[in-house]
Protein backbone atom coordinates (compact mmCIF):
# COMPACT_ATOMS: atom_id res chain seq x y z
CA UNK A 1 0.00 0.00 0.00
CA UNK A 2 1.19 3.47 -0.57
CA UNK A 3 2.61 5.41 2.16
CA UNK A 4 0.87 8.61 2.09
CA UNK A 5 2.68 11.76 3.35
CA UNK A 6 1.88 15.57 3.00
CA UNK A 7 2.45 18.93 3.74
CA UNK A 8 -0.19 21.32 5.42
CA UNK A 9 -0.16 25.10 5.51
CA UNK A 10 -1.76 28.39 4.49
CA UNK A 11 -0.83 28.97 1.71
CA UNK A 12 1.11 26.58 0.88
CA UNK A 13 1.86 26.58 -2.63
CA UNK A 14 5.70 27.91 -2.45
CA UNK A 15 6.27 25.20 -0.34
CA UNK A 16 9.39 23.05 -1.35
CA UNK A 17 8.94 20.15 0.50
CA UNK A 18 7.00 18.13 -1.83
CA UNK A 19 9.75 18.29 -4.45
CA UNK A 20 12.14 17.58 -1.92
CA UNK A 21 10.37 13.89 -0.61
CA UNK A 22 9.34 13.80 -3.84
CA UNK A 23 13.08 13.72 -5.08
CA UNK A 24 14.02 10.94 -2.68
CA UNK A 25 11.12 9.10 -2.82
CA UNK A 26 12.28 8.59 -6.81
CA UNK A 27 15.93 8.37 -5.94
CA UNK A 28 14.62 5.44 -3.73
CA UNK A 29 12.22 3.91 -5.84
CA UNK A 30 9.74 3.56 -3.03
CA UNK A 31 5.89 3.53 -3.17
CA UNK A 32 4.95 6.68 -1.45
CA UNK A 33 3.60 9.69 -2.33
CA UNK A 34 4.04 13.38 -0.54
CA UNK A 35 1.38 16.33 -1.10
CA UNK A 36 1.14 19.48 -0.26
CA UNK A 37 -2.43 20.29 1.17
CA UNK A 38 -3.97 24.00 1.98
CA UNK A 39 -5.23 24.33 5.28
CA UNK A 40 -7.00 27.68 6.74
CA UNK A 41 -6.49 28.37 10.76
CA UNK A 42 -10.39 26.89 11.01
CA UNK A 43 -9.93 23.87 9.38
CA UNK A 44 -6.72 22.10 11.01
CA UNK A 45 -8.16 19.95 13.49
CA UNK A 46 -10.57 17.83 10.94
CA UNK A 47 -7.79 17.85 8.28
CA UNK A 48 -5.15 16.15 10.97
CA UNK A 49 -8.61 13.64 11.71
CA UNK A 50 -9.46 13.41 8.00
CA UNK A 51 -5.70 12.32 7.47
CA UNK A 52 -5.23 10.11 10.06
CA UNK A 53 -8.51 8.05 9.17
CA UNK A 54 -7.35 7.94 5.64
CA UNK A 55 -4.22 5.74 6.75
CA UNK A 56 -1.24 8.57 6.42
CA UNK A 57 1.65 7.72 8.41
CA UNK A 58 2.20 11.34 9.11
CA UNK A 59 2.49 15.02 7.88
CA UNK A 60 4.48 18.33 8.32
CA UNK A 61 3.39 21.34 9.47
CA UNK A 62 3.96 24.39 8.36
CA UNK A 63 3.13 28.34 8.74
CA UNK A 64 0.92 29.35 10.44
CA UNK A 65 0.07 25.94 11.81
CA UNK A 66 3.10 24.84 13.84
CA UNK A 67 1.61 26.22 17.62
CA UNK A 68 -1.68 24.82 16.90
CA UNK A 69 -0.29 21.15 15.50
CA UNK A 70 1.29 21.29 19.34
CA UNK A 71 -2.37 21.19 20.94
CA UNK A 72 -3.35 19.09 18.97
CA UNK A 73 -1.13 15.97 18.85
CA UNK A 74 -1.75 13.30 21.68
CA UNK A 75 1.38 13.38 22.70
CA UNK A 76 4.40 15.64 21.58
CA UNK A 77 8.52 14.96 22.44
CA UNK A 78 10.30 17.21 24.39
CA UNK A 79 11.73 19.18 21.54
CA UNK A 80 8.85 20.25 20.22
CA UNK A 81 7.18 21.14 23.67
CA UNK A 82 10.17 23.15 24.57
CA UNK A 83 9.84 24.80 21.37
CA UNK A 84 6.39 25.53 21.51
CA UNK A 85 5.59 24.05 18.07
CA UNK A 86 5.25 21.24 15.69
CA UNK A 87 6.37 20.75 12.60
CA UNK A 88 5.89 16.96 11.96
CA UNK A 89 3.10 14.34 13.18
CA UNK A 90 3.76 10.85 12.92
CA UNK A 91 0.87 8.63 13.09
CA UNK A 92 1.18 5.62 15.60
CA UNK A 93 -0.96 2.93 16.60
CA UNK A 94 -3.44 5.47 16.12
CA UNK A 95 -2.12 8.18 17.75
CA UNK A 96 -0.61 11.47 16.97
CA UNK A 97 2.82 12.16 17.98
CA UNK A 98 4.11 15.31 17.14
CA UNK A 99 7.88 16.28 16.91
CA UNK A 100 10.04 19.16 15.84
CA UNK A 101 12.90 18.91 13.20
CA UNK A 102 13.50 22.32 12.38
CA UNK A 103 16.05 22.44 15.60
CA UNK A 104 17.73 19.64 14.52
CA UNK A 105 17.64 20.67 10.90
CA UNK A 106 19.52 23.98 11.59
CA UNK A 107 22.34 22.75 13.95
CA UNK A 108 22.69 19.53 11.61
CA UNK A 109 23.33 22.38 8.61
CA UNK A 110 25.98 24.73 10.50
CA UNK A 111 28.39 21.62 11.41
CA UNK A 112 28.28 20.02 7.93
CA UNK A 113 28.85 23.47 6.63
CA UNK A 114 30.83 24.64 9.56
CA UNK A 115 32.69 21.18 9.30
CA UNK A 116 32.09 21.15 13.27
CA UNK A 117 32.83 17.98 14.90
CA UNK A 118 30.13 15.64 14.94
CA UNK A 119 28.74 13.65 18.15
CA UNK A 120 29.98 15.30 20.60
CA UNK A 121 27.69 16.65 22.64
CA UNK A 122 28.41 20.20 22.78
CA UNK A 123 30.22 21.61 19.65
CA UNK A 124 29.25 24.93 20.16
CA UNK A 125 30.44 24.72 24.23
CA UNK A 126 31.03 27.82 25.58
CA UNK A 127 30.52 30.07 22.54
CA UNK A 128 28.24 33.55 22.84
CA UNK A 129 25.83 33.73 20.01
CA UNK A 130 23.31 36.62 18.60
CA UNK A 131 19.85 35.51 17.81
CA UNK A 132 18.51 38.49 15.57
CA UNK A 133 14.44 37.71 16.08
CA UNK A 134 12.06 36.13 18.68
CA UNK A 135 9.14 34.49 16.64
CA UNK A 136 9.02 30.98 15.90
CA UNK A 137 11.97 30.16 13.93
CA UNK A 138 14.03 32.37 16.83
CA UNK A 139 12.85 29.29 19.23
CA UNK A 140 13.43 26.56 17.43
CA UNK A 141 17.55 28.04 16.71
CA UNK A 142 17.62 28.83 20.57
CA UNK A 143 16.28 25.40 21.46
CA UNK A 144 19.17 23.97 18.66
CA UNK A 145 21.98 26.25 19.69
CA UNK A 146 21.41 25.14 23.85
CA UNK A 147 22.15 21.65 22.94
CA UNK A 148 24.68 22.39 21.01
CA UNK A 149 26.83 24.19 24.27
CA UNK A 150 26.08 27.69 23.79
CA UNK A 151 25.14 29.08 27.13
CA UNK A 152 25.44 33.11 26.43
CA UNK A 153 22.77 34.04 24.08
CA UNK A 154 22.02 37.59 22.87
CA UNK A 155 18.64 37.78 21.50
CA UNK A 156 17.54 41.23 19.64
CA UNK A 157 14.05 41.86 18.19
CA UNK A 158 12.29 44.91 16.64
CA UNK A 159 9.43 44.07 19.41
CA UNK A 160 11.26 43.77 22.94
CA UNK A 161 8.62 42.47 24.74
CA UNK A 162 8.42 39.02 22.16
CA UNK A 163 12.26 38.53 22.58
CA UNK A 164 11.27 39.25 26.92
CA UNK A 165 8.69 36.59 26.65
CA UNK A 166 10.55 34.19 24.49
CA UNK A 167 13.10 33.99 27.54
CA UNK A 168 10.14 33.06 30.24
CA UNK A 169 10.11 29.49 28.70
CA UNK A 170 13.34 28.77 29.35
CA UNK A 171 14.92 27.52 32.68
CA UNK A 172 17.83 28.95 32.73
CA UNK A 173 17.55 32.76 32.07
CA UNK A 174 20.95 33.73 33.21
CA UNK A 175 22.49 32.32 29.28
CA UNK A 176 20.01 35.15 27.87
CA UNK A 177 20.30 39.11 27.79
CA UNK A 178 18.02 41.19 25.46
CA UNK A 179 19.83 43.42 23.63
CA UNK A 180 17.77 46.45 22.69
CA UNK A 181 17.25 46.98 18.56
CA UNK A 182 19.38 50.04 18.34
CA UNK A 183 22.51 48.22 19.98
CA UNK A 184 22.62 45.20 17.99
CA UNK A 185 26.05 46.59 16.04
CA UNK A 186 27.53 47.29 19.98
CA UNK A 187 26.63 43.96 20.65
CA UNK A 188 28.76 42.03 18.16
CA UNK A 189 31.85 42.34 19.98
CA UNK A 190 32.72 38.95 20.82
CA UNK A 191 29.82 37.45 19.47
CA UNK A 192 31.22 33.89 17.81
CA UNK A 193 28.01 32.76 16.12
CA UNK A 194 25.33 35.53 14.48
CA UNK A 195 21.95 34.05 13.33
CA UNK A 196 19.36 36.19 11.88
CA UNK A 197 16.02 34.65 11.67
CA UNK A 198 13.72 37.10 10.79
CA UNK A 199 12.38 37.56 7.42
CA UNK A 200 14.05 40.54 7.44
CA UNK A 201 16.90 40.23 4.06
CA UNK A 202 14.30 38.17 2.08
CA UNK A 203 13.16 39.10 -1.82
CA UNK A 204 10.62 41.58 -1.00
CA UNK A 205 11.15 42.25 2.58
CA UNK A 206 13.10 45.25 3.78
CA UNK A 207 16.93 44.54 4.32
CA UNK A 208 18.51 43.34 7.30
CA UNK A 209 20.27 46.81 8.57
CA UNK A 210 23.11 45.79 10.41
CA UNK A 211 26.65 46.94 10.40
CA UNK A 212 29.17 44.02 11.10
CA UNK A 213 32.15 46.05 11.98
CA UNK A 214 32.37 45.09 15.74
CA UNK A 215 31.94 41.54 14.95
CA UNK A 216 34.77 38.83 15.11
CA UNK A 217 36.48 37.91 12.06
CA UNK A 218 35.59 34.13 13.49
CA UNK A 219 32.30 34.57 13.83
CA UNK A 220 29.80 32.26 12.06
CA UNK A 221 27.32 34.17 10.59
CA UNK A 222 24.05 32.14 9.23
CA UNK A 223 20.83 33.90 7.75
CA UNK A 224 17.63 31.23 7.55
CA UNK A 225 16.33 33.41 4.69
CA UNK A 226 17.15 31.29 1.58
CA UNK A 227 15.79 33.60 -0.79
CA UNK A 228 18.02 35.11 -1.83
CA UNK A 229 20.65 32.33 -1.12
CA UNK A 230 23.22 34.64 -0.62
CA UNK A 231 21.37 37.53 1.35
CA UNK A 232 23.03 40.96 2.21
CA UNK A 233 24.17 39.74 5.41
CA UNK A 234 25.63 37.15 3.89
CA UNK A 235 27.48 39.04 1.28
CA UNK A 236 28.84 41.78 3.97
CA UNK A 237 29.89 38.97 6.47
CA UNK A 238 31.85 36.92 3.73
CA UNK A 239 33.21 39.85 2.13
CA UNK A 240 34.90 40.77 5.98
CA UNK A 241 35.94 37.04 6.06
CA UNK A 242 33.77 35.30 8.22
CA UNK A 243 32.64 32.26 7.41
CA UNK A 244 29.21 31.92 6.21
CA UNK A 245 25.92 29.40 6.14
CA UNK A 246 23.00 29.89 3.98
CA UNK A 247 19.68 28.93 4.95
CA UNK A 248 18.62 26.07 2.09
CA UNK A 249 20.44 23.56 4.29
CA UNK A 250 18.13 23.53 7.67
CA UNK A 251 14.94 23.31 4.90
CA UNK A 252 16.92 19.89 3.41
CA UNK A 253 18.03 19.00 6.99
CA UNK A 254 14.69 19.26 8.87
CA UNK A 255 12.80 16.64 6.12
CA UNK A 256 15.39 14.01 7.14
CA UNK A 257 14.05 12.92 10.44
CA UNK A 258 11.04 12.96 9.12
CA UNK A 259 11.28 10.78 5.45
CA UNK A 260 13.28 8.02 7.81
CA UNK A 261 10.54 7.96 10.27
CA UNK A 262 7.57 8.15 7.94
CA UNK A 263 9.21 5.97 5.02
CA UNK A 264 11.84 3.64 7.14
CA UNK A 265 14.93 4.88 4.50
CA UNK A 266 17.26 7.56 5.85
CA UNK A 267 17.58 9.57 2.89
CA UNK A 268 20.70 11.15 2.06
CA UNK A 269 21.83 14.61 1.56
CA UNK A 270 24.05 15.25 -1.39
CA UNK A 271 25.01 18.39 -3.46
CA UNK A 272 22.97 17.25 -6.38
CA UNK A 273 20.05 17.58 -4.03
CA UNK A 274 21.20 20.66 -2.31
CA UNK A 275 21.63 22.23 -6.18
CA UNK A 276 18.27 20.74 -7.15
CA UNK A 277 16.75 22.63 -4.32
CA UNK A 278 18.90 25.81 -4.18
CA UNK A 279 17.26 26.25 -8.11
CA UNK A 280 13.81 25.97 -7.12
CA UNK A 281 14.50 27.83 -4.41
CA UNK A 282 15.42 30.97 -6.50
CA UNK A 283 13.07 30.46 -9.06
P1 LIG B 1 8.84 32.86 12.10
O1 LIG B 1 8.01 31.71 12.53
O2 LIG B 1 9.34 32.76 10.69
O3 LIG B 1 9.94 33.18 13.06
P2 LIG B 1 7.27 35.02 13.18
O4 LIG B 1 6.99 34.23 14.38
O5 LIG B 1 6.19 35.83 12.56
O6 LIG B 1 7.83 34.12 12.01
O7 LIG B 1 8.52 36.00 13.49
C1 LIG B 1 9.00 36.93 12.58
C2 LIG B 1 10.26 37.61 13.13
O8 LIG B 1 10.74 38.53 12.13
C3 LIG B 1 9.99 38.43 14.37
O9 LIG B 1 11.14 38.44 15.17
C4 LIG B 1 9.70 39.81 13.76
O10 LIG B 1 9.90 40.88 14.65
P3 LIG B 1 8.68 41.42 15.56
O11 LIG B 1 8.56 40.45 16.69
O12 LIG B 1 9.08 42.77 15.98
O13 LIG B 1 7.45 41.42 14.68
C5 LIG B 1 10.75 39.85 12.68
N1 LIG B 1 10.41 40.82 11.63
C6 LIG B 1 9.56 40.67 10.61
N2 LIG B 1 9.50 41.79 9.86
C7 LIG B 1 10.34 42.69 10.45
C8 LIG B 1 10.74 44.03 10.16
N3 LIG B 1 10.25 44.70 9.11
N4 LIG B 1 11.65 44.62 10.97
C9 LIG B 1 12.16 43.96 12.04
N5 LIG B 1 11.83 42.69 12.37
C10 LIG B 1 10.92 42.06 11.57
Amino acid sequence: MTKKAAVLGYPISHSLSPKLHGYWIKQYGLDASYEAIEVKPENVKETFNRLKDEGYVGWNVTVPHKEEALKLVDEADDIAKAIGAVNMVMVKEGKLIGYNTDAFGFLQNVMISTNKPFNQGAPFAGEKALVIGAGGAARAVISAIKSAGINQIYITNRTQEKAEKLIENFRDKDAFKIIPWEEKDAALEGVDFLINTTSLGMQNQPPLAINLDKLPKTAIVNDIVYKPLETELLKAARKRGNIVVDGIGMLIWQAVPAFNAWFAKEPEVTQTLKDYMVKLSQA
